[in-house]
């Protein structure tokens, strides 16, 4: 990995920069989870196999992504980038899921392609050489002038495995300085399909994806999909944080439980793309809402807030915290008698509440 040094990084800051250092400040001091929604994994709970017929020590949760192996089927969701204090948080998660053996997306890399000065703050393949490392930029780009070289660009420049590309209408229509142009963006995606060399993947940022969006994604060549539903991080929020130091707080205020709870966003998914390889986050908060997940139809789960504050401290901290959402979701995977994931998908144990 290029060691450049970090400090000229400082004589690189715009608003944009600017932007994204407040964001991640609001994101590490304030409580901006959402309120008055919930990402619904509460709605269903297993039903407890007191007789597992396994021993712990034989449950598997591994598996196979994008043709890359996982020790678990856990992705550190894209979170940041461009900015000098997101250099050594994209070292400590990617160090970590070297450590533990899952996939990293790094954050929106906008900034590295408008000023290639910045890259350094994105690239982690000198201490993550194994892991499955995706690429990330906002669709949005592809109408603003962007299209399949600047995603070819964003996935060499950090050697990632694919490329995730974000669509988030409404955090742009909050931002005063947002890109709100989405006209025709569907089949810009698809030839950034056809044309760059990596797989790739549509996430939302946090309110979730349709059925017929699904559908219209599945058709336009994607790979996968990320659901990045509603119940965990909430950029309404944030925006509204931000807002309240400018003006116009009570717009953002007023889409606080927009959005399709990651749970149901998920069933809509695989029934709009059930050929697509399909990641579940937003609101992931323990490995029983994994285990849930993948009940539900999830090949893989995403986590971002969680880890963000550990990944200021050290990499031992992400560790710490990856390590717990993977015991969690083996030892809920042994009390319904579950030895692979395989056989998580299949369970006939996962209920609605009422119906247990
Ligand atoms: C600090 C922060 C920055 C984020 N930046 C991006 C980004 O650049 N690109 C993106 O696709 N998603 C971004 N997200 C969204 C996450 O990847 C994820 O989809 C969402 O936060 C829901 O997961 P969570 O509830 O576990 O936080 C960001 C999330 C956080 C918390």
């Amino acid at each position: 990995m290029a060691e450049k040094s970090a400090h000229t990084l400082a004589q690189t800051q715009n608003s944009n920069s600017l932007r994204k250092q407040e964001q991640l400040r609001i994101n590490l001091e304030e409580d901006i989870q959402f309120k008055g929604l919930t990402s619904g994994f509460e709605d269903y709970h297993f039903v407890h196999q007191a007789l597992p017929e396994l021993d712990l020590a034989d449950v598997d949760p591994s598996t196979t992504f994008l043709g890359k192996p996982l020790r678990a089927p856990l992705l550190i969701s894209p979170m940041t980038g461009g900015i000098e204090e997101a250099r050594l948080i994209n070292l400590n998660l990617a160090r970590a899921a070297q450590a533990t053996g899952i996939a990293m997306a790094v954050g929106s890399q906008r900034a590295a392609i408008e000023d290639p000065g910045v890259a350094v703050t994105y690239q982690v393949r000198g201490v993550a050489p194994d892991i499955l490392l995706l690429a990330n930029l906002g669709a949005i780009q592809l109408n603003y002038g962007w299209g399949a070289s600047q995603c070819q660009q964003a996935v060499d420049m950090i050697e990632a495995d694919g490329l995730i590309l974000h669509l988030n209408p409404l955090q742009e229509a909050l931002q005063p300085d947002g890109n709100t142009n989405f006209a025709s963006l569907l089949d810009k995606i698809g030839r950034v399909c056809r044309e760059i060399s990596a797989p790739v993947i549509v996430k939302e940022v946090g309110w979730g994806i349709s059925e017929a969006v699904a559908r219209r994604l599945a058709s336009a060549g994607v790979a996968g999909l990320d659901v990045a539903g509603a119940g965990g991080t909430s950029w309404s929020e944030v925006e509204r944080r931000r807002a309240d130091r400018q003006a116009g707080g009570h717009i953002a205020a007023a889409f606080a439980d927009w959005g399709i709870p990651t749970a149901r966003s998920l069933l809509m998914a695989r029934r709009g793309a059930p050929g697509l390889s399909l990641i579940a986050s937003g609101g992931i908060r323990t490995g029983v809402d994994a285990a849930k997940a993948i009940a539900l139809g999830a090949d893989v789960v995403g986590i971002a807030a969680p880890l963000l504050k550990p990944a200021t401290i050290s990499p031992q901290a992400v560790i710490q915290a990856i390590q717990e959402v993977i015991e969690a979701l083996r030892i809920a995977m042994f009390c319904i008698g579950a030895a692979t994931l395989t056989e998580l998908k299949d369970s006939p144990h996962l209920k609605v509440k009422e119906k247990m």
